[in-house]
C-alpha cells in the first residue's frame, strides 16, 4: 500500500487534506495524526473491520483495546451507557486534554474496538489537528498510538514512518508533539476511580477535582503478580533492543555510578548509550551520551524519551544506562515509563559507587613540572580496570610553565607526548573521599598533611605500594640520573596499577 504522506501548518491548517482524511476514515481506512501525547493511528471507531485493520497494521494484540477520541463533549453521551457526575467534572477540568477516561460502552461500539471489553476508553484531544480530522471522520475515531507494537510510541510523523509507512493509507504531519508521553487513563467504572495508566494529568490534579483517586496497584508494585487493569499495560512497550538499566540515587552518585557502568561496559567492548540530563551530560567520558532534558523541568524530559529510545534502537547500543528522575508531576509518567522499557531493572547507585575507592589521583611534587607529569603520564598508560581522573600538581607553582624539556623527552622516547602541558599549583581543589594524593617525598606530604589535617588518602607514593624511599628532585642533574629517575617512578607507577586493578577486582 502507497502510503500518503502530508505535511500540516498547525497554524494555517489545510482544509484540503483534513477533508481527505476524513474520506479515508469514512471508507474505513487508516490515518495517522498528531495529538498533544503522542502520535495516533486513527480509523472509524464504529467499524469492526476498521479495527481489525488498525491491530494488523500495528501488529498489536487484538484483546489490547483501542482508545475512542472524540472532539465534542456532546459525543460521549453517543457511545457510553451513562456519564457519571464526576466525570462531567473532570471533563470539564482536563478536557480537551491528556486524559482518558473508561465508561460502560453503548451497543454502537463494536467489540472489536475494546478488545471484547463491555467499556470503552475516550479521550478529548486537545491538538486541533487532532480534533478537525476527528471531526472530518465521524466524530469517533479509535487512536492507539501510531508504532508497531513493542516500539516506542511516536512522537513525530518520522517515527511514524519508520513503523507504519506502507501499512496505512496516510501520515498527517504536524510536526513534534508537545507531551511526548501517553495520556492518563483513569476508570470511572470503579468507585473510587482508578488511575490504570499514568501521564501528564497526575492523581493529585484528579483528586483536587473529584476527591479520592486510587491508582492501580499492579503499576505501582513492580513485583505485584497482579495483571494490570489496562490490557496494554502488561506488555513490555516501549522496549529498546538493548538491555537498559535505570540508576537511581542523588544526582552525584548517580553520576558516578553511570561512569563507572559505561567505562566497565566498554572495557569488555560494549557499545553504551547514556540518558543523561542538561545538568549532567557533560560529566560524562564514555558512550553515546544524549542529554533527554533538565531537571529543572521535566517536562522537557518527557518530551524527548521515546525519541531518545528510539535513536538508541539505530545506533545499536548494547546497553543503555539512564539516570533516574523525580516522580512528581509528569515524573511519574516518565518514570512508568522508563521503567517499563528497562523491563524494571533498577539499580542504587550507591550499590555501585562503593566499588570504585577512587576516582580522581593526584600525583604532586615541587614545581610539578617534572617527576609529578611523568608520573601521572605513565599511569594514564597503563591498562586500568576503573577509569580515573589523573592529574599532576606542583606545590609550588608561581606561574605556569610547560612541562621540563628533559621530562618531555624521557616520555617521548618511550612513545609519550603530551600536548599542552602546563603546570598546575595544587590548591587543595576537590579533595573528596575519592581523591588519592600521591607526593614524590616525606617532606611534601607533611607540608601537605599540614595544611590539609583531615585529608585521608594522603601518601608518598613510595608508602602507597609498600616501599621505603623517596623519588627525590634531580633539577640540573647529569642525564642517567634523570634516566634512574624515570625508572624508578616507572616502577612505581607498574605497581600503584596492580594495586588499583587487584583493589578493584569486584567490579562490574
Ligand atoms: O495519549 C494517548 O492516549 C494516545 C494518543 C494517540 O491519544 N493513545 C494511546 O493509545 O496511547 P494506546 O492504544 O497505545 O493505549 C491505550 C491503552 C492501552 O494500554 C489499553 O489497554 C488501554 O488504553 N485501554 C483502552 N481501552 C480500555 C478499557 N476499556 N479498559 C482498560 N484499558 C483500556
Ligand atoms: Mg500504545
Amino acid at each position: 500500500m502507497k502510503t500518503l504522506i502530508k505535511k500540516i501548518d498547525r497554524n494555517n491548517i489545510d482544509e484540503e487534506i483534513i477533508e481527505q482524511a476524513g474520506a479515508i476514515l469514512q471508507a474505513g481506512g487508516l490515518v495517522t495524526f498528531p495529538t498533544e501525547t503522542v502520535y495516533g493511528l486513527g480509523a472509524n471507531a464504529l467499524d469492526e473491520e476498521a479495527a481489525r485493520k488498525t491491530y494488523a497494521a500495528k501488529g498489536r494484540p487484538s484483546d489490547n483495546p483501542l482508545i475512542v477520541h472524540i472532539a465534542r463533549m456532546e459525543d460521549l453521551e453517543g457511545i457510553v451507557t451513562e456519564v457519571p457526575e464526576d466525570a462531567k467534572r473532570i471533563a470539564q477540568r482536563f478536557w480537551p486534554g491528556p486524559l482518558t477516561m473508561i465508561f460502560n460502552k453503548n451497543e454502537r461500539v463494536p467489540l472489536g474496538t475494546t478488545g471484547g471489553h463491555d467499556t470503552v476508553a475516550v479521550r478529548m484531544p486537545d491538538d486541533e489537528i487532532a480534533r478537525r480530522v476527528i471531526l472530518a471522520g465521524g466524530g469517533y475515531i479509535s487512536a492507539p498510538s501510531a508504532n508497531t507494537s513493542g516500539r516506542p510510541s511516536p512522537t513525530s510523523a518520522q517515527h511514524v514512518a519508520e513503523d507504519l509507512d506502507g501499512k496505512i493509507d496516510m501520515i498527517i504531519d504536524g510536526g513534534n508533539v508537545e507531551i511526548g508521553v501517553e495520556s492518563t487513563i483513569l476508570d470511572m467504572t470503579v468507585i473510587p476511580p482508578m488511575i490504570l495508566r499514568p501521564g501528564a494529568i497526575t492523581a493529585q490534579m484528579l483528586s483536587e477535582v473529584i476527591g479520592t483517586v486510587v491508582v492501580d496497584e499492579a503499576l505501582i508494585s513492580e513485583n505485584s503478580d497482579k495483571a494490570p487493569k489496562a490490557p496494554g499495560m502488561k506488555y513490555r512497550h516501549y522496549a529498546p533492543k538493548a538491555e537498559m538499566v535505570i540508576v537511581q540515587g542523588s544526582p552525584e552518585e548517580t553520576v558516578k555510578a553511570i561512569k563507572q557502568l559505561a567505562f566497565a561496559q566498554k572495557r569488555a567492548g560494549k557499545k553504551v548509550g547514556i540518558i543523561a540530563t542538561s545538568e549532567s551530560a557533560s560529566r560524562y567520558t564514555n558512550g553515546i551520551i544524549k542529554t533527554i532534558g533538565s531537571r529543572e523541568n521535566e517536562k522537557t524530559v518527557a518530551r524527548n524519551l521515546y525519541r531518545i529510545l528510539r535513536e538508541f534502537d539505530s545506533e545499536d547500543v548494547d546497553y543503555i544506562y539512564s539516570e533516574a528522575f523525580s516522580e512528581d508531576g509528569i515524573g511519574t509518567a516518565v518514570m512508568n515509563r522508563l521503567g517499563k522499557a528497562a523491563g524494571h531493572k533498577v539499580i542504587e547507585a550507591e550499590e555501585i559507587t562503593k566499588l570504585q575507592k577512587y576516582r580522581k589521583i593526584i600525583f604532586l611534587s615541587e614545581s610539578g613540572n617534572c617527576r609529578a607529569p611523568i608520573a601521572a603520564e605513565l599511569l594514564k598508560k597503563q591498562m586500568l580496570k576503573q577509569e580515573y581522573e589523573i592529574l599532576a600538581r606542583g606545590m609550588v607553582v608561581l606561574f605556569s610553565e610547560p612541562m621540563n624539556p628533559r621530562a618531555a623527552e624521557l616520555l617521548k622516547s618511550r612513545g609519550i607526548e603530551v600536548a599542552d602541558f602546563e603546570t598546575q599549583g595544587f590548591a587543595g581543589e576537590a579533595l573528596e573521599e575519592d581523591t588519592l594524593i600521591l607526593t614524590m617525598t616525606d617532606a611534601m606530604k607533611q607540608k601537605v598533611r599540614n595544611e590539609y589535617t583531615e585529608l585521608e588518602n594522603l601518601y608518598t607514593l613510595c608508602e602507597f605500594v609498600g616501599e621505603v624511599g623517596e623519588i627525590p628532585n634531580v633539577y640540573g642533574q647529569p642525564q642517567e640520573i634523570y634516566e634512574e629517575m624515570f625508572a624508578s617512578i616507572h616502577n612505581y607507577v607498574c605497581r600503584l596499577s596492580a594495586i588499583l586493578n587487584g583493589a578493584d577486582e569486584k567490579v562490574i
